[in-house]
């Protein structure tokens, strides 16, 4: 083996994206993934969002359906009436959301025991209700897409699974790892095996573990956790059967990300092996294919293919979209310089570190000690080549290199972080350089979560924009800390974002994918409306109570309200004396 892997670098690194290049399709799919059909449905907008044509299952075999729009576009000149398509649409394909079935989770119960944990009554009365959403959230897929798969875009997967919510009701790669850690302390453990197990059977289906749980998304990934569900899921069980039966599967799942998304850095005379988002394939994402081919048509054709697998590297990042994608173009307001494969990032490569870390020892833990030893080895790589190209000493902190113009991005994203989260340093006194950087970035200023960057783009992973997950990626990285000072910062952000929730929540009864950390609302902008559920808010919410369940506190505003009752009770006061 230890002659392939630069022999496949060579060639991968051989294979930059070159504008003309016309690049493969998503999908092999002429319905849902691109052709003539996909094409006139979407660019008719027949829907406000794209992704729902695409979520339809067929009413007949894909070669009739193929056949019958070929003689209706025949019959039209190629150019099908709005009307006429609609017609088309309501006789082959079924609403969506019918292959899939709502279920409740076997072992679901009552009251886990970290409830207990929780103080404060209003909080703990909140964190029953959001053990209670994974009913709400768990699917199962039909027999039907297994027999017929053909006619529908969902991609089977044997076990039932917890979706994130709104407008997702598959599975999403990154997503799960955070939906998982709820699961775990919401005592769903086998509910948590089920959802693994698509996962490893995905690796071994496709090499890798699509965006998410449909044919469009086949060709890109997501940031790759899937090693650490495998320890999270161990640590909870002991179950070292599963890992035995699986730990080949795991090896299979790094080795994509070795083979198609690896890049080399020279720098100081010195090559360094890292990896980054790359998606060469081409054409508009089939699940927002008017918003891709409309951003396309603002460029010379030469360009577009390049754009559209840019688009998909960006997709693949989770960030989508993200000033983070567009530095160093001029305008990062314009989502058609987007350019993610150029950037050298530093959340990816610290899940890798750390995912390399924990395949070490898991081979350690199953007697395999040459393997645990090569994960060592590539570890310690990574961590090297992190401490050169990554790592400012001044600042403090983890920056992605751009690949373009040899420099770091020094813009502020809770990212820059990630290494602490993922134990991915050997020098502890790094965490509290890192709470100096969140202060001089002027982060802790914020009182309502962490953004998720400090630039107004309208993207949805920008200002004033905070996610869950990276609300995590902070705190828990700072929590590593041995100084008081550093942990009662991690502490105190804790605090910010789950008062932000409760309060959202104890408004609307909802709990939303990303809220606006300038007011402590849901969150907005980017491609489509915020939505509701929601998979991985639930699961920090929950891993929050459950680290800090002593001292949290709902009890929000009263802080606040103390000058306001002061004020209050002295014009009280005054009146009362009124003769
Ligand atoms: C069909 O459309 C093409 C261009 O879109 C045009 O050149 C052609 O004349 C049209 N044919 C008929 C029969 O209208
Ligand atoms: C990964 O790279 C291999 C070798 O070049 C290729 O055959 C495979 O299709 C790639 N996988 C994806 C998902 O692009
Ligand atoms: C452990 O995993 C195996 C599958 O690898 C499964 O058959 C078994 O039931 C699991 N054990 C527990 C205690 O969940």
């Amino acid at each position: 083996r230890t002659w392939e892997l630069p022999l496949l670098l060579l060639l991968g690194l051989g294979l930059g994206l070159r504008s003309q290049e016309a690049l493969p399709p998503p999908c092999e799919s002429q319905i849902y993934c691109h052709g003539e059909l996909l094409h006139q449905v979407q660019m008719a907008k027949l829907y406000p969002d794209d992704k729902q044509f695409v979520d339809m299952s067929l009413s007949a075999a894909p070669d009739q359906v193929l056949q019958s729009f070929s003689t209706l576009a025949a019959v039209y000149n190629h150019s099908i009436p709005k009307q006429q398509l609609q017609e088309f649409v309501q006789q082959y394909f079924q609403p969506v959301g019918q292959e899939l079935l709502p279920w409740t989770p076997e072992d679901w119960k009552d009251s886990p025991q970290f409830l207990q944990k929780i103080s404060d009554p209003k909080l703990r009365t909140w964190a029953e209700q959001l053990h209670q959403i994974w009913k709400k959230l768990g699917k199962k897929i039909k027999p039907e897409v297994l027999s017929h798969p053909e006619r529908f875009s969902l991609i089977y997967s044997e076990h039932p699974f917890i979706v994130p919510g709104g407008r997702f009701v598959e599975f999403y790669y990154w997503d799960s790892y955070w939906v998982m850690e709820g699961l775990l302390l919401s005592e769903m453990a086998e509910t948590v095996r089920g959802m693994l197990q698509n996962f490893l059977d995905l690796v071994k289906t496709y090499g890798h573990i699509p965006n998410g749980g449909r044919i469009y998304y086949l060709q890109r990934s997501q940031p790759p956790l899937l090693t650490l569900m495998m320890d999270r899921y161990i640590a909870h069980t002991s179950n070292t059967t599963f890992l035995q039966d699986n730990i080949e599967t795991l090896a299979l799942e790094l080795d994509f990300w070795t083979v198609n998304r690896t890049v080399s850095v020279n720098l100081g005379g010195e090559s360094y092996i890292l990896n980054r988002y790359y998606v060469p394939y081409g054409g508009p994402r089939p699940e927002s294919y008017s918003k891709d081919e409309e951003l396309a048509n603002t460029l010379p054709e030469g360009q577009r293919e390049a754009l559209w697998a840019e688009l998909k590297a960006g997709a693949e990042s989770g960030w989508d979209f993200s000033s983070r994608w567009l530095v160093g173009s001029p305008n990062l307001d314009l989502l058609s310089s987007i350019h993610t494969s150029k950037q050298v990032p530093v959340d990816l490569n610290a899940f890798l570190c750390q995912a390399e870390e924990l395949m070490s020892s898991f081979y350690a833990r199953l007697g395999d000690n040459v393997q645990a030893a090569r994960y060592k080895s590539l570890r310690d790589q990574r961590l090297a080549a992190m401490q050169a190209v990554l790592w400012d000493e001044q600042k403090g902190a983890w920056f992605d290199y751009n690949l373009e113009n040899g420099k770091k991005n020094f813009e502020f994203y809770p990212s820059n972080l990630s290494p602490l989260w993922a134990g991915c340093f050997s020098d502890p006194g790094v965490v509290d350089k890192a709470l100096k950087y969140l202060q001089d970035s002027q982060i802790l200023t914020y009182q309502y979560g962490i953004p998720s960057s400090v630039r107004n783009t309208g993207q949805q992973w920008d200002f004033p924009n905070g996610w869950a997950p990276l609300q995590d990626l902070v705190i828990r990285g700072l929590a590593k800390s041995h100084s008081p000072q550093t942990q009662e910062v991690a502490f105190q952000l804790a605090q910010n974002w789950i008062r932000t929730n409760f309060d959202v929540y104890s408004q609307k009864l909802a709990m939303y994918e990303k809220y606006d950390i300038s007011n402590g609302q849901p969150g907005g902008g980017g491609e489509y409306e915020v939505q509701e559920g929601f998979g991985w808010t639930n699961g920090v919410a929950l891993i929050l109570m459950d680290h800090y369940g002593d001292r949290l506190t709902s009890g929000t505003q009263l802080a606040f309200l103390i000058p306001h009752c002061l004020v209050a009770a002295f014009l009280l006061h005054l009146l009362l004396r009124w003769p």
